[in-house]
C-alpha cells in the first residue's frame, strides 16, 4: 500500500536532476525507492519504524553480497521435531491452509541456523513476499482462505512453500553492491540523526480518509511474522489477531501539519524531496508553505497516478495527482 513502485521512472527523472551523493529514505516501506537510489550509485540510508519493512531494507539495501544458497534453502525447509507451532495455533482458520501455517513455523525454527544476519533478513524477506502473494489481495484485514478463490490465479494456487522457493531465487538475483556503505535503520523518523545526507526523501503515510490506511492494520501478519510475534502485543479480541498499532503523528489530522513542520526543520540541511498526493492532508499549499520556511527554493512536480488497493469487496483504484515537492 502506498508503494511508489510504479512511479519509480518519474522519481528517477527528478532525482537525476539533483546533485547528491548521500541520501536518506526516511519512510522506506517496501524499499523500492531506496533500491532505485542504491542503483543510482549513491550512499543510501533507509529508515522505517516497522520491523518487517526494516528487514526488507537490510536484505536488499544494506546487504551488498550475501545470498541464501541452495544448501541453506534446503536447511530452512527441514522439519524439526522440537519446533514451535505458534503460527499454526494462532492463525488456524484465519489465514492460509494448515499446511501453509505449519510451513511458516518450520522455516522460523530453522532461521537461527543461517550463517549470517543478512541471510536471515533475505530468508525472512522471501517469506514475507511469499505471504503477500499467497494472500487474497495481499492484505490481512479479513480472514481469507486462499482455497476459496478457485479462479485459477497462480499466486493463490501455489503453496507458501512453492512461493518461498521462488522468492528466495528472486532475492538471490536482486542483491547487489553499489560500492557504498549503505545502512538500514529501524525506528522513528525523528530519531534519525539529521546530518550527513545531501538528499532526504520523505514519503510518510497520509491522514486516512477512512480507517483503512493504517499499515499495521493491513500488514499486521507480516509485522508479526518478521519477529515471530515476539515482543509485540496481539489484540486477541480481533478476529484476525491484529497487533496494536504504533503511533505516528502523520496519520492524524490534529498534529499532521505540525509533524511536517518538525520534519522539514529537522532535515533542513539537506535537499528535501517529499512525495505527496492530492488525496492527502494537509493541503498542498500548506505543505509548500511549511517547506518554504526552511528552504529558499521550493518546486512542485506533478503527474496523474492511480493507486490500486484492496478492500473487503474488491480492488479499488483511486485517481489522484501525485506530487513531488522539492526544496533546495
Ligand atoms: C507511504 S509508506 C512508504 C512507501 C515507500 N516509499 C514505498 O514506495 O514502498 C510510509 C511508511 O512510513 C512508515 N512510518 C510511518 N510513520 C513513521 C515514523 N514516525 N517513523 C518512521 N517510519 C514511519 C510506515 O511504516 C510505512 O512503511
Amino acid at each position: 500500500m502506498g508503494s511508489k513502485q510504479r512511479l519509480l521512472p518519474w522519481l528517477h527523472e527528478t532525482f537525476s536532476k539533483l546533485d547528491f551523493d548521500t541520501a536518506l529514505d526516511g519512510f522506506s516501506g517496501s524499499g523500492c525507492v531506496a533500491y532505485l537510489l542504491k542503483s543510482m550509485g549513491v550512499q543510501v540510508t533507509t529508515n522505517d519504524f516497522l520491523n518487517f519493512t526494516a528487514t526488507l531494507a537490510r536484505a536488499l539495501i544494506e546487504n551488498a553480497e550475501t545470498v541464501v544458497s541452495e544448501v541453506e534453502l534446503e536447511g530452512l525447509l527441514e522439519d524439526r521435531a522440537d519446533r514451535d507451532d505458534f503460527v499454526e495455533r494462532t492463525f488456524r482458520g484465519i489465514f492460509y491452509t494448515p499446511e501453509d501455517l505449519r510451513f511458516l513455523d518450520r522455516v522460523w525454527s530453522n532461521l537461527g541456523a543461517l550463517s549470517s544476519p543478512y541471510a536471515r533478513d533475505l530468508a525472512l524477506s522471501a517469506l514475507l513476499r511469499a505471504c503477500v502473494k499467497r494472500q487474497p489481495r495481499g492484505v490481512f484485514t479479513v480472514a481469507g482462505d486462499p482455497e476459496r478463490y478457485k479462479d485459477g490465479r497462480r499466486d493463490l494456487r501455489l503453496s507458501l512453500e512453492e512461493h518461498f522457493r521462488e522468492q528466495v531465487a528472486v532475492y538471490r538475483d536482486s542483491v547487489f553492491d553499489n560500492g557504498r556503505r549503505n545502512r538500514a535503520l529501524h525506528g522513528d523518523v525523528f530519531s534519525v540523526p539529521p546530518v550527513g545526507f545531501d538528499l532526504v526523501y520523505l514519503d510518510p503515510p497520509y491522514v486516512p480518509r477512512a480507517d483503512d490506511n493504517c499499515y499495521v492494520k493491513r500488514y499486521h501478519f507480516l509485522e508479526g511474522l518478521s519477529c515471530y510475534w515476539q515482543g509485540v502485543e496481539i489484540l486477541h479480541e480481533s478476529k484476525v489477531r491484529k497487533l496494536a498499532k504504533p503511533y505516528t503523528p502523520f496519520s492524524y489530522r490534529k498534529g499532521a501539519l505540525e509533524a511536517f513542520e518538525r520534519l522539514f526543520d529537522r532535515f533542513r540541511r539537506s535537499t528535501l524531496v517529499l512525495s505527496y498526493s492530492s488525496n492527502g492532508y494537509p493541503e498542498l499549499d500548506a505543505l509548500v508553505a511549511a517547506m518554504e520556511r526552511v528552504k529558499a527554493r521550493v518546486e512542485v512536480h506533478q503527474r496523474p497516478h492511480r493507486y490500486h488497493f484492496g478492500t473487503h469487496g474488491a480492488v479499488k483504484r483511486s485517481a489522484v495527482q501525485e506530487y513531488l515537492i522539492v526544496g533546495r
